[in-house]
């Protein structure tokens, strides 16, 4: 008995100790490019393996909510100030050895990082956070004329992340000019987040060694007859935690412009740690770098990012945009591109004209995770949504059943019609909905799609899309004349699948 006691409480000091060797501040690198990428984690575990402390990323703080360790292994759940006084919330993991712990970050692209202790103290609490900008909401930005059908093109964060480089960035354009693309009408080539270096001694901003030379680089880009994109923050710092444009909007703008860059994705993140979270003052910090992008010198499509906070239909485009983001990030799966697609975009159609569109994200297809049947359904509704068609994926080596997806000119030729409207549902029952276009023709473009698990018969109305009679029927996966239809069309749909067609006037 005495024996046991004594284990018992061997154990029980064992892992308080594990606890407790938790305890203290942790930092290190997202990655090895730019120093400047620090996180530091304050852990403060207590005798019974429960943690408080704090995590600051480049692009937000956040608390320690609850949390536990044991075994040097833990988990911790953390909070963060969002817009509208709202707070977020995630979920890390990880596992302490020693003098290292490797930190599990969530998302969309989990990844894992080497952190090392810096000291065993317990964390001082976090600074406390100095007042944000409020500003009035701006006077309205002219229009750019640019996007009169919404922009195509390729964008490197789906698949490339932070591994974007300057020679990616020119086989990408290699590739657009050969593959048919080009011909398609993808013309944008856009860098994503981590481009970026430090400002100089003057505060212009640099690109980092991944890209020696961004003038060089457009001029390549332009050479192929396409054009090169960019990204930032109005933060200080971007979501990768590389260099943001806040209180250097007007210097950046011109630098890009000297660069011969095209098009802006201006995308959300730190900016909450500076800006109040009001719509006036994120309209203003959007206004700023409209602005700043007119007064450049270059035309520049202007791409807002901030996940459809605040209305963002209601005045994206009177802050200068040309496409602005609706929701949080898609991923390569069927639930990801279906969530958005289907149940996040009903209602912003009234939002998208000539000129500015609402955005649903970059385009999976080629990525890997779902089936071309699935991405033939993400490619459909992108079309009916009139949505920005930015490949996502590695164009150096597509598979031609993908490449086929991609450069459907029947599919595009909808996402492109010069009417500008927006698609929506007309009609569901279960699994299977039915999303009709008006086009510049006066036919329609209607997608039968099928959600569910099992092939199904989908029918679409002519009364729940708004017309009468007879009307020739186009299937655009097929390429072929459908016949002439009364009342009703029906198909037949694989299970995630789509039949899109052309309904004519
Ligand atoms: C955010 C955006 C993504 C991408 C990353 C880059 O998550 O929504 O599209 O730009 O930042 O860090």
């Amino acid at each position: 008995m005495r024996y046991l006691s004594i284990g018992i409480a061997i154990a029980a000091l064992s892992a308080v100790a594990g606890a407790q060797s938790l305890t203290g501040v942790w930092s290190g690198r997202y990655s090895s490019d730019d120093e400047a990428r620090v996180i530091v984690l304050g852990l403060d575990a207590d005798a019974a393996g429960h943690l408080t402390g704090y995590l600051r990323l480049p692009q937000a703080d956040e608390r320690i909510v609850d949390g536990r360790v044991s075994g040097g292994v833990f988990w911790f759940m953390s909070e963060r100030d969002a817009n509208n006084n709202t707070t977020q919330q995630r979920i890390y993991g990880g596992e302490a050895q020693g003098e290292k712990l490797r930190l599990i970050i969530p998302g969309n692209r989990a990844q894992s990082m080497e952190l090392k202790r810096v000291s065993s103290d317990r964390p001082a609490p976090m600074m406390p956070v100095p007042p944000k900008v409020s500003l009035p909401a701006p006077p309205p930005v002219a229009s750019n004329g640019l996007a009169q059908t919404p922009p195509m093109g390729w964008n490197s964060w789906n698949k490339f992340q932070g591994k974007v480089t300057d020679k990616v960035v020119r086989e990408i354009a290699d590739a657009m000019a050969k593959n048919g693309m080009k011909d398609a009408g993808y013309l944008y080539v856009n860098i994503d987040d981590t481009w970026e270096s430090a400002r100089d001694a003057t505060g212009n901003i640099r690109s980092n060694s991944k890209f020696p030379d961004m003038k060089a680089l457009a001029d390549y880009v332009h050479g192929k007859g396409l054009k090169l994109g960019i990204y930032s923050s109005p933060g200080p710092k971007t979501c990768a935690g590389y260099e943001g444009s806040y209180q250097h909007e007007a210097q950046d703008a011109k630098t890009w412009a000297a660069w011969g860059i095209d098009y802006l994705k201006y995308d959300w993140c730190s900016a909450a740690r500076v800006y109040a979270p009001d719509q006036a003052t994120m309209q203003a910090a959007y206004a700023k770098m409209g602005e700043a992008l007119l007064a450049s010198g270059l035309p520049m499509v202007y791409s807002l990012c901030q996940y459809g906070m605040l209305d963002v239909g209601e005045w994206g485009a009177k802050v200068g945009g040309n496409l602005w983001r609706t929701t949080g990030d898609i991923g390569d799966r069927w639930d990801s591109m279906q969530n958005i697609g289907f149940n996040l975009q009903m209602g912003r159609e009234k939002y998208a004209a000539p000129g500015h569109w609402n955005d649903p994200d970059m385009l999976e297809i080629g990525n890997g995770g779902m089936s071309e049947t699935e991405y033939r359904t993400h490619m459909s509704l992108w079309a009916i949504l009139a949505a920005p068609l930015l490949a996502g994926n590695d164009l150096r080596d597509v598979a031609p059943g993908i490449l086929e997806i991609l450069n459907n000119k029947e599919a595009i030729a909808v996402d492109q019609d010069k009417l500008g409207k927006q698609g929506t549902r007309v009609s569901k029952q279960g699994d299977l909905e039915v999303w009709a276009r008006p086009l510049e023709d006066g036919g329609y473009a209607v997608g039968l799609f099928n959600r569910g698990a099992s092939a199904a018969q989908v029918t679409a109305q002519w009364s729940d899309i708004g017309i009468a009679g007879a009307h020739a029927v186009r299937d655009l996966w097929a390429h072929a004349g459908r016949g002439t239809a009364s009342g009703s069309y029906s198909a037949e749909v694989p299970a995630h699948g789509v039949v899109l067609v052309k309904i004519a006037k």
